[in-house]
């Protein structure tokens, strides 16, 4: 790459889902709103974007979604009270993680057809720029965090790339994944990708997570609204279908990843978090360790 890609602004985040797999707790709560010890889901992948310099922050969401453009907003009610009982230090880390006035959209996907369409759903917002697709599903733990090691590796590739991990073959059905080429480093070449293939038809086992950055050239194909695995209109088959027009990259991130989209990966990524924490670790660890071995 001779000159130096656009800069990336902008983020989608797609959570137009239902939830249905954390019912009850997702009936009246959506499930980016589920907490990972104390904050939400959606709040890890928000500031995660904001480390890797994402300035607008594109909401593809559904009915029943409203909490999380509060959540995102000033609670003023909350704030005063915080203030006026000395509770300086929670406030000041609820104002932190708020993002700049304006720096919010929401649009509504107002048919569940895929991951595809709720990006393109999205397409007014990013206009012709680069822009990331962060899935909240995906917990991703690390420093730098996942899309910020994808940003230094994009300023050097420009065109697409997507966030891979290796998975079992057997689990190749739940992922997009990637016929790769020539690796370099934590890059890999991209030469084909297929939504959920099965296990004996799967070109590798380098499966997508749930972080991409693409060009907006994407928008003319999922335009035609074609359908893929599923009968969605997959975001995959239209990564698909730039295959070998613009650069297209495989980044394996040094993050830790948690599918909390999965009760089992959700529980773990709040062990995980949890041991992590200094004023939380010793008292996990006492618990841990107390469990009765099977
Ligand atoms: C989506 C994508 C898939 C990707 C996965 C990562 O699938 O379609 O290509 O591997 O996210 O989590 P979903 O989990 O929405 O079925």
């Amino acid at each position: 790459m001779t000159s130096t890609p656009r800069p990336l602004r902008k983020a989608v985040f797609p959570v137009a889902g239902l939830g249905t797999r954390f019912l009850p707790a997702t009936k009246a709560v959506p499930k980016e709103m589920l907490t990972v010890v104390d904050k939400p889901v959606i709040q890890y992948a928000v500031e995660e974007a904001r480390e890797a310099g994402i300035e607008q922050f594109i909401f593809v969401t559904g009915r029943g979604k409203h909490v999380i453009a509060d959540h995102f907003d000033h609670a003023y009610e909350l704030e005063s009270q915080l203030k006026g009982s000395g509770k300086i230090s929670e406030l000041n880390s609820l104002l932190e993680s708020l993002p700049s006035t304006g720096s919010v959209s929401f649009t509504r996907q107002q048919a569940p057809l895929g991951l595809g369409h709720a990006v393109w759903c999205g397409r007014h917002f990013i206009g012709d720029e680069p822009f990331a697709v962060v899935l909240p599903d995906d917990l991703m733990i690390g420093k730098p965090g996942a899309l910020k090691q994808m940003v230094e590796v994009y300023n050097e590739t420009g065109g697409m790339l997507v966030a891979v991990e290796e998975r079992p073959r057997a689990e190749t059905k739940r992922y997009g994944v990637v016929d790769p080429g020539v690796t370099r480093g934590n890059t890999t070449e991209i030469k084909g990708i297929v939504e959920k293939p099965d296990p004996e038809k799967a070109p590798s086992t380098l499966c997508v997570i749930g972080r991409y950055i693409l060009p907006a050239e994407i928008f003319a194909i999922l335009d035609k609204k074609e359908r893929g695995a599923g009968g969605e209109i997959q975001l995959t088959d239209a990564l698909a279908k730039l295959v070998g027009k613009v650069p297209f990259h495989a980044v394996k991130t040094e993050c830790r990843r948690f599918d909390c989209g999965d009760k089992v990966g959700f529980l773990h990524a709040n062990l995980a978090v949890g041991l992590d924490r200094p004023d939380i670790a010793p008292h996990l660890k006492k618990i841990l360790a107390a469990l009765p071995k099977d």
